[in-house]
């Protein structure tokens, strides 16, 4: 299906450098005659960026872009989440989820710049990415045009752009492809496909790509210190470190102990089941090191409402909306949860799993005095009589109206 309005158009397109961009920038330039500026952002991804620039060029792009994202993408878009306690059906951090907006970001800014009326990215017309690239620019810009050309576009397998590439000379990375879909960043990795498509198919450990199987993970245990302030992680092991900094490491170690190894069958937004496994390690150890400090520093209240929140969050960061008003008034909230939420936590890492040894804050609202049960108890036990008779006082008045129907009965 022709796209309409895009013929000759100045179009920046969100570049992975992986096979469905590549060809994209070809098939833009051959079929509309567009000219392209790619826009390739670094959330921390494991795998460099090296050469993508000229990677475009070579395809033709008119002009390329590499933008560094990473800081903004830890400080402004996962940490929120950590804060949040957000994560989706209870299981994933959502790092794809929270690569989209930023990338949509970066990709507005260059259109701007460049004078593009067009945007594109790669998205299939399946997933739940579409949704938050394209909610994320018009939430930015409501007048750009988007495009996903992986919806309109005549291949309909690997082999199908594969051969186009031939055809036209394109060079295609000799490396056996892998099986997998794979997405990551700093945050985590998602990975689908092949044999993962079968609920019922074990993970294949070559899945994996940045941990150890807790079978594998040394067998001797790690201690882990994380300090907070304000509900954000500052320092690991008392060095105070950048935030990306602090998420590699942290991703390094735990993920060397089998932690954060995920299997999720998962609602997505465009109302399919599917089956993701991820790789979370330091935002599986942060989000757990996170909730002790909370339970440490959080009043009951302010918990139970934060609880119902999380899953809130989660989903709407996973349906892409994260240029709401919705999630500006939720961080609201959240931050003002975050105040006292400043300490330290030590986490015992060993074999994929994780327990917890020591926290502490200067905001602690664990009173010792009032938890002993020893002689420097200070609690008014007397007090108890009266609390516990009032508290079950509405049982006590349905326990004497059964009495009375049941009388009434004989
Ligand atoms: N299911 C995840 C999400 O919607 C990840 C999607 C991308 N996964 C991939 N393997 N390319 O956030």
């Amino acid at each position: 299906m022709r796209i309409e309005g895009i013929d000759g158009a100045k179009i920046a397109l969100a570049f992975s450098g992986g096979l469905d961009t590549s060809v994209m920038i070809k098939w833009l330039q051959e079929n509309y005659n567009a000219e392209i500026v790619t826009v390739s952002g670094d959330l921390g991804q494991e795998k460099e960026l090296k050469g993508i620039r000229e990677k475009a060029f070579a395809l033709g792009a008119v002009a390329a872009y590499e933008v560094d994202l990473k800081e903004e993408f830890v400080n402004d878009f996962a940490f929120h989440a950590l804060k949040a306690g957000a994560l989706y059906e209870g299981l994933y951090p959502l790092a794809t989820a929270l690569g989209r907006p930023l990338l949509g970001k970066a990709l507005v800014e260059v259109a701007k710049k460049e004078n593009c009326t067009v945007v594109a990215h790669g998205c299939t017309g399946k997933g739940n990415d579409q949704v938050r690239f394209e909610a994320a620019v018009w939430g930015i810009a409501p007048d750009l045009k988007v495009i996903a050309p992986v919806r309109n576009w005549e291949f309909r397998s690997r082999e199908d752009e594969m051969a186009y590439c031939t055809e036209r000379g394109i060079p295609v990375a000799a490396t056996k492809a892998s099986p997998y879909s794979i997405d990551e960043n700093i945050w985590g990795t998602s990975i689908e496909c092949g044999v993962l498509e079968d609920p019922t198919a074990a993970p294949p450990e070559d899945a994996y790509q940045r941990t150890l199987s807790p079978e594998d993970a040394p067998s001797d245990s790690m201690n882990i210190s994380i300090d907070f302030i304000n509900g954000t992680p500052v320092a690991v092991n008392n060095e105070k470190i950048t935030s990306v900094e602090l998420v590699r490491k942290l991703n390094r170690i735990a993920g060397e102990y089998g932690i954060g190894r995920l299997d999720l069958i998962e609602n997505r937004l465009v109302g399919i089941k599917s089956r993701e496994i991820y790789e979370a390690p330091a935002a599986t150890l942060l989000h757990f090191a996170h909730r002790e400090l909370e339970r440490l520093t959080i009043d009951k209240w302010t918990t139970r409402y934060k609880e119902q929140m999380s899953p809130a969050y989660a989903e709407l960061i996973y349906n892409g909306l994260w240029y709401s008003p919705l999630r500006e008034a939720m961080d609201a909230f959240i931050d003002e949860t975050q105040k006292r939420v400043t300490g330290n936590v030590i986490v015992k890492l060993y074999k994929g799993t994780m327990r917890v040894l020591s926290r502490s804050s200067e905001y602690s609202l664990y009173d010792q005095a009032l938890a002993s049960y020893t002689s420097e108890d200070t609690f008014d036990h007397s007090a108890g009589e009266g609390f516990s008779k009032i508290f079950s006082l509405p049982l006590r008045t349905i326990a004497r109206s059964k009495e009375k129907i049941l009388t009434s009965v004989e």
